[in-house]
């Protein structure tokens, strides 16, 4: 949740403020609707406790490395990705690293802004007494097939972020989501207290925190992965951009695990709010663990109903979530104009406009897709699931490649050890080394291919 922070006009060539500037905003991108919609549903769908100890190791090994890439990327050459790239080398292969990069949000935010209008009718369905409605079985199903409502307010949404862009209000918000997020955690504390209170809760504890080999797919890894990427913001141009507003006294390493801790803990905590839900209130059924995105628009309308007030309770939950999307899709949006008005030389104005009729277009396929569209497969697959495939499980594997291949060809270990070292003991060297020139490429050139070979039905993962 977060918006880009406006590149600095200082001249001591830091746009942060302070030391928790930097891990402020980046954290408030990183925390989204990744941690709240997408983690749950991953981590229901692809093993419970199997995923979740995939996720913490990748987290802290790979994500771990790749943050700190990104950012020092950044620091060092105060560049956005196309340009940090060139800076480092001239071939085509790496101009191509800098593109996808940049071209990861693209596919994106359209679809980011479906899910966010989803968003925005809970929350007007919470503040207009819908909260029984909403709750009953089939609800979200008939709602998202229902093409009008889903598609109007998918545009509101898309509406709101470009009427904030271009109101250059960007900080503003950032100063609410800021105040909004410590909220978010207490109510997340608050009703996943609940939720893991609820008779046959337990279970879903159980499925969430003890690994069972027995669920453990290759798929688990893959989308343990993809879930990495998209909730700390990796493989995607923004930490990069992010890096060039860090001053160069900043402790990277530090700033590093605050955010991932950060991060992983409202995931957590998001998952502690629904899986236990599910197995309260449907009893671990396999159809409802693999809801996937709609399982958050299931199972915490029957968690408000049944706490008694849920009215309130609905509005505040929906709003805040509402807030984060809000927030991160501004983010989103702003990386994709400012490559449009770098790369083409446009106004910012035309660029915002260009771009929002584009989300809107890719969009409405992903949002109509469940109803009128319901038809249109691409390999199989809804147009949004496809979209969420095509970044997360291809181009972001790409792109996280291409940054490893910088580092460790273009750049070196060494000169990174250097910028790390600045000023303070670069503790976690070993792993970052480790994780740089072995995991990363080994794991991502065979997730590439697994989930490619199985999406055209070549090999089952
Ligand atoms: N990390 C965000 C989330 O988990 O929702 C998604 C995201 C937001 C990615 C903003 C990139 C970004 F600029």
């Amino acid at each position: 949740m977060a918006s880009k922070e406006s590149k600095p006009k200082t001249t001591n060539n830091s746009g942060f403020t302070g030391k928790m500037g930097y891990v402020m905003a980046a954290a408030a991108s990183a925390v989204g609707l990744g941690n709240i919609w997408r983690f749950p549903y991953l981590c229901a769908k692809y093993g419970g406790g199997i995923f979740l100890v995939i996720y913490l190791v990748l987290v802290f090994t790979f994500g771990y490395a790749l943050l700190m890439s990104e950012t020092a990327i950044g620091r060092m050459t105060r560049k956005s990705p196309i340009g940090a790239f060139k800076s480092f080398s001239n071939t085509k292969a790496s101009a191509f690293g800098g593109w996808i990069n940049a071209l990861v949000p693209f596919i994106i935010c359209p679809y980011y802004a479906v899910i966010g209008g989803w968003v925005v009718k809970y929350l007007v369905g919470y503040c207009t007494g819908e909260t029984q409605a909403m709750a009953a079985d089939g609800y979200f199903g008939g709602y998202i097939s229902s093409n009008l409502q889903p598609e109007l307010f998918f545009i509101i949404f898309v509406l709101l972020t470009m009427v904030v862009i271009l109101g250059g209000v960007v900080n503003g918000v950032e100063k609410v989501s800021r105040i909004m997020m410590p909220i978010l955690i207490v109510l997340a504390v608050i009703v996943s207290i609940y939720s893991c209170t609820r008779p046959g809760a337990v279970e879903g504890i159980k499925y969430m925190f003890i690994p069972n080999i027995h669920n453990f797919s290759m798929m688990t890894i893959v989308s343990a992965m993809g879930q990495m990427f998209y909730s700390l913001s990796l493989a995607m141009g923004i930490m990069i951009t992010y890096g060039s507003y860090v001053d160069k006294n900043q402790d990277l390493e530090d700033s590093t695990t605050k955010i991932e801790f950060f991060d992983t803990l409202i995931a957590i905590l998001a998952g502690l709010m629904i899986i236990p839900a599910v197995f309260a209130f449907s009893g671990g059924d396999p159809d409802t663990l693999n809801a996937g995105p709609s399982l958050m628009f299931i199972t915490i309308p029957k968690v408000l109903v049944s706490m008694g007030f849920g009215t309130p309770a609905g509005i505040l939950f929906f709003l805040l979530v509402f807030l984060a999307a809000l927030t991160s899709n501004i983010s989103l949006t702003e990386t994709c104009v400012g490559t449009l008005s770098d790369e083409l030389g446009w106004s910012r104005r035309k660029s915002t406009l260009v771009f929002g009729v584009y989300a809107v277009l890719l969009g409405s396929l992903a949002s109509l897709g469940y109803g009128v569209l319901g038809d249109l497969k691409i390999i199989g697959m809804q147009v949004l699931d496809f979209l969420d495939f095509i970044s997360n499980s291809v181009m972001m594997p790409i792109a996280a490649l291409a940054i490893c291949i910088l580092v460790v060809r273009n750049i070196g270990l060494k000169t990174m050890a250097d910028e790390f070292e600045r000023n303070s003991a670069f503790k976690r060297k070993p792993v970052y080394n480790f994780s740089m020139k072995y995991l990363a490429p080994f794991a991502l050139v065979i997730i590439l291919i697994s989930s490619v070979l199985s999406a055209f039905g070549i090999i089952s993962i």
